[in-house]
């Protein structure tokens, strides 16, 4: 990570403070005076300021449950976003991992940790989302073997990766899906002639939303539930 980036993250200062207090002398790395704001921090490298080592914060990694109506989105100018149901400094702090349509509800992850957010949504990790569906009309017989087999979208170049259905009811299906195309379990439903009501997210990787979180509520995953979400296929 680069110096001024380490020294605003651990000091809780902007970035612009920080390049002040580099330029000014007052950063040391293993004890030598560093005023190269840009110089990489490497793992073991210990930086003071005044004497006092500098640290940077722990990650957090967050679940929320989504409402519907809000934007998966960090800001917007005309709508709420879903970072106006956690507290401003953590808002200030994340980002999204993956998102869900404004109309869907359930499973969002937010964290400060990019190399866990890239590897949660890299499409080499096979991360199965499931989802809870309700649907304007009974489903077609074969929907499963032609879900299995992959549909071809409207302006797509290939298939959809197989994906598991389950019936719940005659308008309530469960699907696991391998990635995240836009719009994708809509447009699949759409590619079968079907219509989504509801949608909701009920599962990433071996992660599963907690049923004690009401609409718009979020806790902290455990280390346990941050390994479970990475419960993926890895494909080469
Ligand atoms: N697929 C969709 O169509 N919408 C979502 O929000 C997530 C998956």
């Amino acid at each position: 990570m680069r110096l001024d980036r380490f020294v605003s993250q651990a000091a809780g200062i902007s970035r612009r403070q920080a390049r002040i207090l580099i330029q000014r002398g007052r950063i040391h790395v293993d004890g030598d005076t560093v005023k190269d704001f840009a110089r990489h921090v490497g793992a073991g490298e210990r930086v003071e300021r005044g004497g006092e080592s500098l640290e940077l914060p722990r990650p957090v990694y967050l679940m929320l449950n989504k409402p519907c109506g809000l934007l998966s989105a960090t800001t917007d100018s005309h709508q709420p976003t879903v970072m106006t149901r956690l507290p401003e400094a953590l808002a200030a702090r994340v980002h999204l991992v993956g998102r869900l349509d404004k109309e869907t509800s359930g499973l969002l992850l937010l964290t400060d940790d990019g190399a866990w957010s890239h590897r949660v949504t890299s499409p080499n990790h096979q991360c199965a989302k499931t989802y809870l569906a309700e649907l304007a009309e009974p489903l077609v017989a074969d929907a499963e073997e032609r879900l299995r087999q992959g549909l071809m979208l409207r302006s797509e170049k290939s298939v959809t990766r197989p994906a598991e259905l389950t019936r719940l009811d005659a308008t309530h299906v469960r699907l696991s899906v391998m990635e995240g195309r836009y719009h994708q379990v809509r447009r699949m439903f759409a590619a079968l002639g079907n219509r989504v009501l509801a949608l909701h997210r009920e599962r990433i990787g071996g992660l599963v939303l907690d049923p004690s979180l009401q609409p718009g509520d979020w806790r902290h995953l455990t280390a346990t539930e941050c390994e479970a979400v990475l419960m993926c296929e890895i494909i080469d």
